[in-house]
């Protein structure tokens, strides 16, 4: 082809793409240049900073660093200068292209031009999304490959068979792509054929079928193996454990594998660096031995159903930076060895049932970034080495016993800290409100007193701040108000007095100040929370006007409760909240409906009960979640005229009690075919007891005392009732009791 300059080449490249098919590529590949080959590859794909999102596991730390090396690629210089090109410094052959975490979307088909790259050496497309396409056959052709990487890039499909033509790889991931599938054929092929691969990482790739004890069969010079999550079912002899070299095993979260007997090899001299075990069973002394890896950095061994105290012979992997051993069934004492680990780094123990208090002395953990300890029994007080880890980034003991004062943290690293469902006491140290990094804070649950602490500056990262259901007290100090980048504030079930100040930040998503003794009214910048999606104030001395102005740009909003108040409705400009699913306005001496639930399709539980509503029950909200509503509390208003129709299929909690309905019960309500309680009691309906209520299966509460009902009662109760409680008197009905009904709780005539 007369293809000579390599701008050109474009063109021409075109023109032979329409001329040629796939598997005519090979024989022609020498004649594309290269530069125009990654050119076109390049237009082939968009960029889009979001086909590269970051993700951290205990193992993978990918695109922390994404931006887009084709950005800077310029079409007259000399493709050997690209970033993330490198050439061969005397063929100019392009062997090596490093595009990860490179914001590149779109698919890469088999007529790609990145297959005119014959003497790639090094390909790594990783951390992009390829639009969930097929991993090409034309891999394949790429000879004299030794490093593949395409992890997290979004392809999907059976791995080709072509893969295990790339007879030279060293090292191939195709790990958390999207549901990837390796077939038994191409597995065989793979680990007979591919004899220099040393590292094979197929995390997330659909295994199910392939027979687990193949394992056994890969090379001695393995020094990396990654399956984690590869649905692996069946027995594996531990003897993978053997391998000399090995460096790197993940054979985490493969529900299904089971690892039958000891390795039957000496331990001493194991290279193993990385450990993952995760959600397989095994034998305890498998864990007994553990220690005896001597090279360990991390250990995952969680959901392992291990029980019986943790091996304190753990504090013997002095290498170890990372150790996970979450829900076990470990109990006894935490082992001191384990904070005696000099070069820890992370330590998560959640969710087992070790007991007793924390070591009082500790020293070292000079590097300690996490400690998890969350759900455990865990109880005395907190020792004062937690408050002076000068590395520590998260500390999690949400869920233990522990007692007394929270301490004074020294200025850290701290971002993230949880100490709720505790019984800690005391008042909330004012350096904890000062540790810069913080962006979460949890006191949940505890038994907290005094004023929250003023004069706190800083705390410019702080996403969520609870302290809900502790004993504080006084005013809420103005510098809640000025967080910048609060997103959760929870507060509730505190004796805090005094007004609601207006936020700053505009970031809020979840607002709760409820069961506190705060008065006013509520301040304007709530309307501009255009995030919000949940907002209880409830059981408080606020007065609260519900109109437009103030709720009308609240989209987002799921949750609202405002009762235990002073409610006041403006139905004159109505508005859409279309996400509403609950609403709860007990308690606010509310006299109407509140007409902007008009237009909710989505409401599924709305208490409107013990409040002054009158008149008739309004025919639009028979229509407010006919397809949703789950539970609808009108007790105790004044509200008369017939008992609506509410036949909705999906509604379970119907209260309508002490209000002065009258007519007939409409026996259509049988078509609320999930209706589980219905109380209609102190009402003035008459006519009978509808038989479809008495035949209902799924009814386990009928309360209709107090009503002027008449006739016989029903006595055909269903043989698979499950009535817990049915109250008729006060009534005027007659006829024997029925004897159909077994009596499992009470009832009154
Ligand atoms: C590579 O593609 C990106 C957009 O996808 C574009 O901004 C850039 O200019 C292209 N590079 C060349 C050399 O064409
Ligand atoms: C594949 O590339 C990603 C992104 O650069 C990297 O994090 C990962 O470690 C690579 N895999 C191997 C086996 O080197
Ligand atoms: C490449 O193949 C895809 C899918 O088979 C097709 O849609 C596309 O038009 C082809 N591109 C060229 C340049 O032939
Ligand atoms: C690997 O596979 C290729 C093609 O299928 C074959 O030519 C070659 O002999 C195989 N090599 C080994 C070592 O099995
Ligand atoms: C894995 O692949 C098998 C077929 O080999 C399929 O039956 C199974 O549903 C797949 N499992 C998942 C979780 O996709
Ligand atoms: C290991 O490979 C040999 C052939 O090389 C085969 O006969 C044997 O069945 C394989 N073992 C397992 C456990 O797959
Ligand atoms: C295990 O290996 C160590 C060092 O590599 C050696 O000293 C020891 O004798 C070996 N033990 C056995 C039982 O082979
Ligand atoms: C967990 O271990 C107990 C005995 O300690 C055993 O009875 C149970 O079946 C195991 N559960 C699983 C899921 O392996
Ligand atoms: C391992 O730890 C146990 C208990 O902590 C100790 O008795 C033992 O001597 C240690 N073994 C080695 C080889 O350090
Ligand atoms: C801590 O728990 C242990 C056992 O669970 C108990 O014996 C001990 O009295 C508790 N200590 C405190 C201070 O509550
Ligand atoms: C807050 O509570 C503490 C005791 O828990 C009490 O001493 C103090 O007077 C209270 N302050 C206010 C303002 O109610
Ligand atoms: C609503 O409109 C009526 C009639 O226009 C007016 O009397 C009433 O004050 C208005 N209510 C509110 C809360 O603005």
């Amino acid at each position: 082809m007369g293809c000579l300059s390599w701008k050109y080449q474009v063109l021409c490249l075109l023109s032979f793409l329409f001329h040629s098919t796939p598997s005519s590529f090979s024989s022609s590949l020498s004649s594309i240049s290269p530069c125009s080959a990654l050119l076109h590859f390049n237009h082939s794909l968009s960029l889009d900073s979001s086909a590269s999102p970051s993700i951290h596991t205990s193992s993978i730390q990918m695109c922390d660093i994404s931006y887009p090396k084709t950005a800077s690629w310029k079409e007259d210089k000399d493709c050997c200068t690209w970033d993330g090109v490198l050439c061969d410094q005397t063929t100019r052959h392009v062997i090596g292209l490093d595009l990860s975490c490179n914001w590149l979307r779109g698919p890469i088909h088999s007529n790609s031009t990145l297959f005119f790259l014959p003497h790639l050496r090094t390909l790594n497309l990783a951390g992009n999304c390829f639009s969930r396409s097929l991993i090409s056959s034309e891999f394949g052709n790429f000879k004299a490959l030794t490093h593949l990487n395409l992890s997290y890039s979004c392809f999907i499909g059976k791995i080709p068979y072509e893969i295990s033509h790339l007879s030279s790889l060293v090292s191939l991931d195709l790990s958390l792509n999207d549901g990837l599938l390796i077939e038994t054929p191409v597995w065989k092929r793979v680990i007979h054929n591919l004899t220099q691969l040393r590292e094979l990482l197929l995390d997330e790739t659909n295994m199910s079928s392939i027979r687990p004890n193949s394992l056994m069969n890969l090379s001695s010079s393995f020094t990396t193996l990654s399956l984690n999550g590869c649905y692996l079912q069946g027995k594996l002899q531990n003897n993978i454990l053997c391998l000399p070299n090995i460096q790197t095993l993940d054979l985490g979260f493969n529900d299904n594998l089971h690892l039958v007997s000891l390795p039957k090899c000496n331990w001493s001299s194991s290279t193993l660096k990385f450990l993952d075990l995760s959600s397989i069973s095994f034998l305890r002394e498998f864990l007994d031995s553990v220690s005896s890896l001597k090279s360990l950095k991390v250990l995952a061994l969680n959901n392992c159903n291990f029980t019986g105290s943790i091996p304190t012979s753990l504090g013997n992997l002095t290498q170890i930076t990372y150790l996970a051993l979450t829900a076990n069934s470990f109990k006894g004492l935490m082992p001191l060895s384990l904070l005696n680990l000099p070069n820890l780094s992370t330590l998560i123990l959640d969710n087992n049932q070790l007991v007793g208090p924390l070591p009082n002395h500790v020293s070292g953990l000079l590097n300690l970034n996490v400690l998890s300890l969350r759900s455990n029994f865990l109880n005395g007080t907190l020792p004062s080495w937690l408050f002076n880890l000068p590395s520590l980034v998260r500390l999690n003991l949400y869920g233990n016993q522990f007692i007394g004062e929270i301490g004074e943290f020294k200025p850290n690293s701290l971002e993230y800290l949880d100490l709720s469902d505790n019984k800690l006491h005391g008042s909330i140290p004012r350096s904890l409100l000062n540790l810069p990094n913080l962006s979460t804070l949890s006191l949940d649950n505890n038994q907290l007193v005094g004023p929250l602490p003023n004069h706190v500056s800083g705390l410019l990262n702080l996403n969520v701040l609870s302290i809900s259901s502790n004993f504080l007290n006084g005013t809420l100090p103005s510098w809640l108000f000025d967080l910048p980048s609060l997103m959760s504030l929870s507060l509730g079930g505190n004796q805090f007095i005094g007004e609601i100040s207006d936020f700053k930040s505009n970031s809020l998503e979840f607002l709760d100040l409820g069961h506190n003794k705060l008065q006013g009214s509520i301040p304007r910048s709530i309307s501009r929370f255009d995030s919000l999606i949940d907002l209880s104030l409830s059981s408080n001395n606020l007065s609260i006007m519900l109109e437009s102005e103030m709720f009308s740009k609240l989209k987002n909003l799921q949750y609202l409760d405002f009762s235990n108040n002073f409610v006041s409705i403006n139905n004159n400009v109505t508005y859409t909240l279309p996400n509403l699913n609950q609403l709860n306005l007990s308690f606010s001496n509310i006299s109407e409906f509140p007409i902007f639930l008009r237009t909710t399709t989505n409401l599924q539980s709305l208490d409107l009960s013990y409040n002054r509503i009158y008149g008739q029950f309004p025919r639009w909200l028979g229509d407010v979640g006919r397809d949703s509503l789950q539970f609808l509390d009108l007790r105790a208003n004044l509200l008369q005229g017939s008992f609506p129709t509410l036949s909705f299929p999906s509604l379970q909690y119907l209260f309508a009690s002490n209000n002065k309905f009258t007519g007939e019960i409409p026996s259509l309500i049988c078509n609320a075919s999930s209706l589980n309680v219905l109380d209609l009691s102190h009402n003035n309906l008459s006519g009978m007891v509808p038989k479809c209520l008495v035949h209902s299966n799924v009814l386990s509460v009928l309360d209709l005392r107090m009503n002027s009902l008449h006739g016989n009662i029903p006595a055909t109760f269903s043989k698979r009732n499950i009535f817990r409680n049915i109250n008729l008197n006060g009534n005027q009905l007659e006829g024997p009791l029925p004897r159909s009904l077994k009596i499992v709780g009470t009832w009154k005539f």
